[in-house]
């Protein structure tokens, strides 16, 4: 692999996804599996997705020949899994769980989401084939997907609610303390002297400022 292509498949890995595995029948009737991150989504009317197979992929005679395949969107937990699809040539299937599909593709009983496909296209892509197809059975589980960013698997990390609840409970302690120095005021007031009350606000304002700190 020359440099141009290591900085342009690294620039492509700048783009995260999920871990598939694509699955289909052989003509001899063995189940035949690669993982794949090429998934996407083409059109939703009709139903469409899309994945792209490299040409000197073992499995590739039988995924053009078939006419159909199934796609598992893998669960965070399946990545045993993927390491075991994308050797190439290797017994896949041993020891695996699979029933045939709708069409007659392998299916797996787990996954985050599974897609079963009639082939509608297959296009050239340089040294890979496009395949599209139409969905005609589909099931999605409430699962954290495995992800794949820049070579690696990575962990989905929910977005920052929790850092906003914290914003907000340090808001609502700097107000509190905002109120307290008004009704420490009013209750001082005319009862202590200069100097009480310049010592009295310079010990609120302090809290304030701690408060502001633990804020940023
Ligand atoms: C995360 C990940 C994503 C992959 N995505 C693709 C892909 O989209 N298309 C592809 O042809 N190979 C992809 N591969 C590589 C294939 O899984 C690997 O070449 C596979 O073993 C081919 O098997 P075969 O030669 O037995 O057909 C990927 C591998 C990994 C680990």
């Amino acid at each position: 692999m020359s440099e141009l292509q290591r900085e342009f498949r690294d620039a492509l890995g700048s783009f995260a996804t999920g871990v598939t595995i694509a699955t289909t029948l052989a003509a001899d009737g063995e189940p035949v599996g690669v993982t794949a991150s090429s998934f996407n989504s083409v059109s939703l009317d009709p139903p469409l997705v899309l994945w792209s197979l490299a040409k000197n992929s073992l499995s590739r005679e039988a995924f053009s020949a078939s006419g159909h395949f199934a796609v598992h969107v893998l669960a965070a937990s399946q990545r045993a899994l993927s390491d075991r699809f994308a050797r190439s040539g290797a017994n896949k299937f041993d020891g695996v769980d699979w029933l045939r599909g709708a069409l007659g593709a392998p299916v797996f009983p787990e996954f985050a989401a599974r897609f079963e496909c009639r082939t509608r296209h297959e296009y050239e892509g340089g040294d890979h084939i496009i395949l599209v197809g139409e969905v005609v059975e589909f099931e999605a589980r409430p699962v954290a997907p495995l992800l794949f960013l820049a070579g690696r698997y990575a962990r989905h990390q929910p977005d920052s609610e929790p850092a906003g609840d914290e914003a907000e409970e340090t808001m609502d302690i700097l107000n509190e303390a905002l109120s307290l120095e008004r009704a420490l005021e009013t209750v001082v007031e005319g009862k202590l002297g200069e100097a009480e009350l310049a010592e009295a606000r310079r010990l609120m304002q302090r809290i304030v400022e701690l408060a502001r700190g633990a804020s940023s």
